[in-house]
């Protein structure tokens, strides 16, 4: 039986924006489902939930949309005793609740210009509305939602998905948090940082598994720059300045425009996780833009850093010509993403880097079983993106790279599929004792939508089981799998 809790009305005109429309339009109505139908079996010996943050935007936007404007909804598949159930919500942002009062949209999005006249602003140079749609991770029992471009954390019951609040960062003396800030399983602690366009570019810190600070640092950079990960060891953090960025000069203009400077090296900064700026060993490699992590580990003298890398950081013409005409070629030339997996090796002894390309199959928003973060891990699964068309999951690609195989699944034109995740079955040792899931969106049939649970060592053969979703679900960003274990 499909409860719904609150409807809301959305009246968006999409004006042809690809990324509002179909498998991308918002959804009007907060629901839950318990006990849903499925074809195939569902493991008993999974606790926990699927959880997936996107955009869902409630206003027709102030000018053109991106993506990352959108207020951030999650939607939650619950493991229980064998039974699934359903549940969305919107996250109750600050901007979410002052645009619900103002009954329209208060804040232009990333593709317009800032209005310096609002009374609060978010994002690394702000003046964008903190949507928190982006990331989704476990931190001290509940789960945190996080914002692209910095903002405050959100705080969400994992159980019932009602927001509990932001994280107190005035009261913490922090700054902003980036999404993809990292919660180590094994501590409970959080390594966050964020980026700013003034001095300090860069700030970083780590939270105690109960939520105090327990370090604080600004980090020293040549100038604003725009890194969307980081990565943990058990004993270093690994942030990054990458040699993707805005124009400086036009930034003094309060003009953001991204430029890939192919002659500036990119640089790793490796730092002991509770020491700060004068602790850190900086690393430079080939210039180049990474949005995501996939892990890193500790292996003797090295630093291991397995990440995905983009082929081409800035669209050129040939991106942009598909899209020519368009309002929104610019934005659709971006989103059109072809990262491949890479592998770095930092040699704390002698500073020497090492890097290379492990496979050149298309795939992002990689996930790994979170209880491997920091350790040596082999499993790693992507989402498979096609090339010449904007962002869209279409199936999952998986990685053994100790065997040096992948195995790979994809759905056809008009399924959108999502971040996939690795849920590890109850007491699981094993790097892959579990399975994998993903959120699939089929617009061939009227948007109806289904988890598809996979076995981790057979992705190609395709999902061993298909739960029914009671509702239309839009692609979106990061998800995570927030064991009932951690559930506090
Ligand atoms: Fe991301």
């Amino acid at each position: 039986m499909v409860t719904v809790k609150e409807r809301f009305e959305i009246r968006i005109d999409s004006e042809e924006n690809p990324l509002l429309e179909g498998g991308y339009a918002p959804i009007e109505e907060e629901i839950e489902a318990f006990d849903l139908s499925a074809e195939g079996d569902i493991p008993t010996d999974l606790s926990g939930a699927y959880v997936r943050n996107g955009p869902n935007p409630r206003y027709q936007p102030r000018g053109r949309y991106h993506m990352f404007d959108g207020d951030g909804m999650l939607h939650a598949a619950r493991f229980e005793n064998g039974s699934v159930s359903y549940r969305n919500r919107w996250i109750r942002t600050r901007g979410f609740e002052m645009e619900g009062e103002a009954g329209r949209a208060i804040w232009p999005g990333l593709m317009e210009t800032p209005d310096r006249g609002l009374p609060v602003a978010w994002g690394s140079d702000h003046w964008l509305k903190d949507a928190s749609n982006t990331d989704v991770i476990p931190f001290n029992g509940k789960l945190l939602t996080t914002f692209y471009q910095c903002g405050i954390p959100y705080i969400v019951d994992a159980t019932s998905l009602d927001t509990v609040g932001p994280l107190d960062a005035e009261g913490l003396k922090i700054r902003q948090v980036s999404a993809h800030s990292r919660t180590d399983l094994a501590t409970g602690e959080l390594m966050f940082f964020d980026y700013d366009a003034k001095p300090p570019y860069m700030t970083y810190g780590v939270l105690n598994a109960d939520g105090s600070l327990r370090c604080f640092s600004e980090i020293e950079l040549p100038g604003a720059r725009l890194p969307h990960d980081m990565a943990i060891t058990p004993n270093y953090s690994i942030l990054m300045d990458l040699s993707l960025f805005w124009n400086p000069d036009l930034l003094q203009r309060d003009i953001h425009k991204v430029e890939f400077h192919p002659d500036l090296p990119s640089r790793f900064a490796i730092l002991p996780r509770h020491g700060g700026n004068a602790d850190i060993r900086w690393f430079e490699v080939e210039p180049c833009y990474i949005y995501h992590v996939i892990n890193s580990w500790e292996d003797g003298n090295e630093v291991v850093l397995d990440v995905c890398r983009m082929r081409t950081p800035e669209p050129g013409p040939e991106k942009t010509q598909q899209y020519a005409g368009s309002k929104y070629a610019s934005l659709l030339a971006w989103a059109s993403m072809d990262a491949q997996y890479y592998r770095y090796r930092f040699d704390m002894e002698t500073g020497q880097t090492k890097e290379e390309i492990i496979d050149d199959e298309f795939i992002e928003f990689p996930t790994i079983n979170q209880y491997f973060q920091g350790r040596e891990s082999r499993r790693s699964y992507h989402a498979y993106i096609p090339q010449g068309e904007p962002l869209r999951m279409a199936g999952i690609v998986s990685y053994d790279t100790k065997a040096g195989t992948s195995e790979k699944y994809v759905y056809e034109q008009g399924v959108y599929a999502s971040e996939p995740v690795f849920a590890p079955r109850d007491g699981a040792v094993q790097e892959d004792d579990g399975c994998v899931m993903t959120f699939v969106e089929n617009m061939n049939e009227g948007g109806k939508t289904e988890l598809h649970l996979f076995d981790p060592n057979n992705v190609t053969d395709g999902p061993f089981t298909r739960v029914a979703i009671p509702r239309r679900m839009p692609m979106g960003f990061h998800a995570c799998w927030m064991p009932q274990s951690l559930t506090g």
